[in-house]
């Protein structure tokens, strides 16, 4: 970046040691790390602002010390996830500039429901599903064809998801959203689980679109009795990964297969308000249908993890791509070009598909 800018950072407070709250110790180890030390190396002054549970302290920093722009790494507000919209929404009512998702974009995709509902409607193929309500009677459709998962509504990183989430009939699947509705005092999701290969398909931009070269989670034991899902345990615990010959890897997929994936995942980015940069999870069927799983508005882009390995392998090093992200937020603050204010808006179905 050819001038130097006033970045804050905003990051869970959780993620400050504090024996260096400032991020300065070499190396960095996490994803907040990882960005406020490229962003340094970019040449910008970066303040870190913690986000828990004061409303009056990050309003009271940013007023004190106005950044030229945020890097929105915060994922949720009073330990609670639900709220993570409201930080983008904050910022935006104090007209303060920040990177990626908006709140309309982080509330469409914050609920596994409500965006499958919407990317449906779009016929864009999602699993079928059924949500659960905690305190209420619950009829299963006879529709439903097991096996299927029952997942949290609003959680991420897997939390809430075991091997026991995958169920093979009715009362094992009310018992486990019972469990759900108990454990994570929340509505549950019953999707019919999806087999195919599972990929991690990273998307930088708002306009135009790059898709990067997808990730693809490898398991190896499936069919073994070992997982074939990525539950909490798999994604977190690298020893549990090796006993069971679980591999994250570059995808190989034939030219006309990654083209209709990413064609998809365009559509996915732009349908659910994405910005900046996001990451679709889905899963190719060995018929070659794609089905939406899940879209992070907020991937992890801590230097080694898939959406900087997907960027990297298309020849975006980690520095470039905070960079590229920084500099697609500030342009969305730019006025629009005179012939914006002409065009016919993007509103219908049929326009968001012209527009991939
Ligand atoms: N409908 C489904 N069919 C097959 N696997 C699924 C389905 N839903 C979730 N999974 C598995 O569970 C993992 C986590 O689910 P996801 O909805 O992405 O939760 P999280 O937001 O916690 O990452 C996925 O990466 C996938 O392996
Ligand atoms: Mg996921």
């Amino acid at each position: 970046m050819s001038h130097s800018l006033n970045v804050t950072v905003m990051v869970d407070a959780g993620t400050i040691s504090p024996d260096d709250p400032e991020f300065t110790a070499e190396p960095q180890t996490t994803t907040e790390g990882h960005v406020v030390a490229a962003l340094r190396e970019l040449g910008h002054r970066v303040g870190v602002l913690g986000v828990d549970d004061c409303l009056a302290e990050i309003v009271g920093s940013l007023t004190e010390h106005p950044p030229d722009i945020v890097f929105n790494l915060a994922e949720q507000f009073r330990n609670d996830r639900r709220l993570d919209m409201n930080v983008p929404a904050l910022l935006e009512m104090m007209d303060v500039r920040f990177t990626g998702t908006g709140p309309a974009g982080l509330m469409l995709c914050r609920d596994k429901g409500l965006c499958k509902q919407l990317l449906s409607l779009h016929k864009i193929r999602v699993p079928d599903f059924l949500v659960l309500e905690p305190g209420q009677s619950i009829r299963v459709p006879k529709r439903i064809q097991y096996p299927v998962l029952v997942k949290p509504l609003y959680e991420d990183a897997s939390d809430g998801i075991a091997m026991a989430s995958l169920v093979k009939n009715e009362s094992e699947l009310l018992e486990r959203a019972r469990f759900v509705h108990e454990r994570w005092d929340q509505v549950a999701i019953a999707e019919q689980y999806i087999e195919g290969r599972e990929l991690y398909v990273s998307v930088l931009g708002n306009d135009r679109l790059t898709v990067f070269p997808p990730r693809e989670i490898r398991f190896g034991n499936a069919g073994k009795g070992g997982p074939i899902i990525a539950t909490s345990r798999v994604k977190w615990n690298e020893q549990y990964r090796q006993k069971w010959n679980i591999e994250y890897g570059f995808a190989e997929l034939p030219e006309a297969v990654f083209a209709k994936v990413a064609r998809v995942c365009k559509r996915v980015y732009r349908l659910l308000q994405l910005r900046d940069y996001g990451r679709i999870d889905l899963r190719l069927t060995p018929e070659g249908r794609i089905f939406i799983l899940e879209v992070n508005p907020n991937p992890g882009i801590a230097y080694g993890e898939d959406y900087a390995e997907s960027a990297e392998k298309a020849g975006v090093g980690y520095n470039r791509l905070i960079d590229r992200i920084l500099r697609l937020a500030l342009r969305r603050y730019e006025p629009a070009p005179i012939a914006a204010h002409v065009k016919t808006p993007r509103t219908s179905a049929a326009a968001n598909v012209a527009g991939v």
